[in-house]
């Protein structure tokens, strides 16, 4: 191949963008200049959502009319929610939210309308309203009445409302909340930039993110934290973890949940989400999974010097709190939403279309000779 093709645009700077900023060198991730971290400890997730898709941490007054705006949205029209529950049962739920992102663009008095405020309001309604199609979709394949959305509940406390009828434990909210910060947003990967080719055409928020799901549903992407947890099933308990990840190894296997196109020397998120892994086995009582996970993280580590990317703590966090394995990667749409959105938008304001160049590799010139002349 030739030197000038950079296959999978490796190393390639294609634009600028002032939403996230991924430091491997320093092992550091920040949302419009603010620490993950940081943001993790001291933050909700609504109030990083408005960070991401606003620019600027929100005062009470701006908070407190977001809050109130992704409340009174979350409700889906009676269309939809019906168009979910005729849904085939043995769907895959990122289908089902890529699905539901597309039928909401059907009925948005805005879709034909790219102008900022226009594309910050159905940002707003896509946030909202997806959680509610993926809740219900969750609880109609498996018969069960759906759980209409609560105004008096947090983004997260609702999820899970909606989810399983109950709230959790403030800890296991607080948890959630983190994972959420941490899906929020991460520079060009291969969904966003997905969203900003499908944008740059002057295509709308709801196809560019609708684009964005089916790219985040491969297991090289967001898919790896489905994978990690199909991984922990298989290897079943920590006795059997250490020959298990080793043979996989000897067999050239790819590990999921493991390694990073940007971070080489370890994931900038994993420290974080590890903390609340851990809070969530110790409120659960299980030992198992924290186990397991230190064993394959060892090996992987000592033996191939691959770090663990944020989808191998959130797997098995996810699985703790109850969540189906399917639902994972979903969940890392509900929250990855507002990354997309606030690169959209972006996209929109300083647009040039996306086309890259390709080198031909196929058949030389020729002139076509019909069958019969042959
Ligand atoms: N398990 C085993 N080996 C791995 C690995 C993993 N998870 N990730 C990378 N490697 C190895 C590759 O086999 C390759 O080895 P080689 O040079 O002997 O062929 C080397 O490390 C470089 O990997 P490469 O796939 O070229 O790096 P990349 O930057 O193109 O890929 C990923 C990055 C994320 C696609 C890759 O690490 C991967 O497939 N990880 C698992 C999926 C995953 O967790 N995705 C979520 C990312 S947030």
């Amino acid at each position: 191949m030739s030197d000038d093709i950079k296959k999978g645009l490796l190393g390639i700077v294609v634009d600028e963008t002032n939403v996230s900023q991924v430091m491997p060198d320093i092992n550091s991730l920040t949302y419009r200049g603010y620490a993950v971290q940081d943001l993790c400890e001291k933050c909700n997730f609504e109030e990083v959502a408005y960070l991401v898709l606003n620019g600027e941490l929100p005062n009470k007054k701006q908070l407190k009319k977001f809050i109130k705006d992704e409340r009174l949205n979350r409700k889906l029209s009676k269309q939809v929610l019906n168009d979910i529950q005729k849904m085939p049962k043995k769907a895959h739920p990122m289908d089902v939210v890529r699905t539901a992102v597309s039928l909401m663009a059907l009925e948005d008095k805005d879709t034909k309308d790219n102008s900022p405020k226009a594309n910050m309001r159905k940002a707003i309604r896509i946030f909202s309203k997806t959680p509610t199609a993926l809740a219900a979709f969750f609880r109609s394949r498996k018969g069960k009445k759906i759980i209409h959305p609560k105004k008096n509940l947090s983004f997260s406390e609702n999820f899970f409302n909606m989810c399983f009828g109950k709230v959790p434990e403030k800890e296991i909210i607080k948890a959630f909340d983190v994972s959420l910060i941490l899906y929020a947003e991460h520079s060009f990967n291969v969904s966003t930039f997905t969203a900003r080719t499908i944008t740059s055409s002057l295509s709308d928020i709801h196809g560019a993110i609708t684009g964005a799901i089916a790219s985040l549903k491969g297991p090289l992407h967001g898919g790896a934290n489905e994978e990690v947890m199909h991984m922990m099933s298989k290897i079943k308990k920590p006795e059997k973890a250490f020959n298990w990840i080793n043979n996989a190894l000897d067999k050239k296997e790819v590990v999921m949940g493991f390694g990073h196109r940007v971070y080489k020397k370890g994931d900038s998120r994993v420290p974080t989400m590890e903390k609340y892994f851990k809070k969530v086995s110790k409120i659960k009582k299980d030992k198992k999974f924290i186990k397991i996970y230190e064993i394959v993280k060892n090996v992987m580590i000592n033996r191939k010097n691959i770090h663990p990317n944020v989808d191998y703590p959130t797997g098995p966090t996810y699985h703790l709190m109850g969540f189906d394995t399917d639902i994972f990667t979903p969940i890392f749409v509900i929250s990855r939403i507002t990354g997309w959105s606030a690169h959209i938008m972006e996209q929109h304001a300083a647009n040039k279309l996306i086309r890259p160049l390709s080198k031909y590799s196929g058949a030389k010139h020729r002139k076509v000779m019909l069958l019969n002349q042959r």
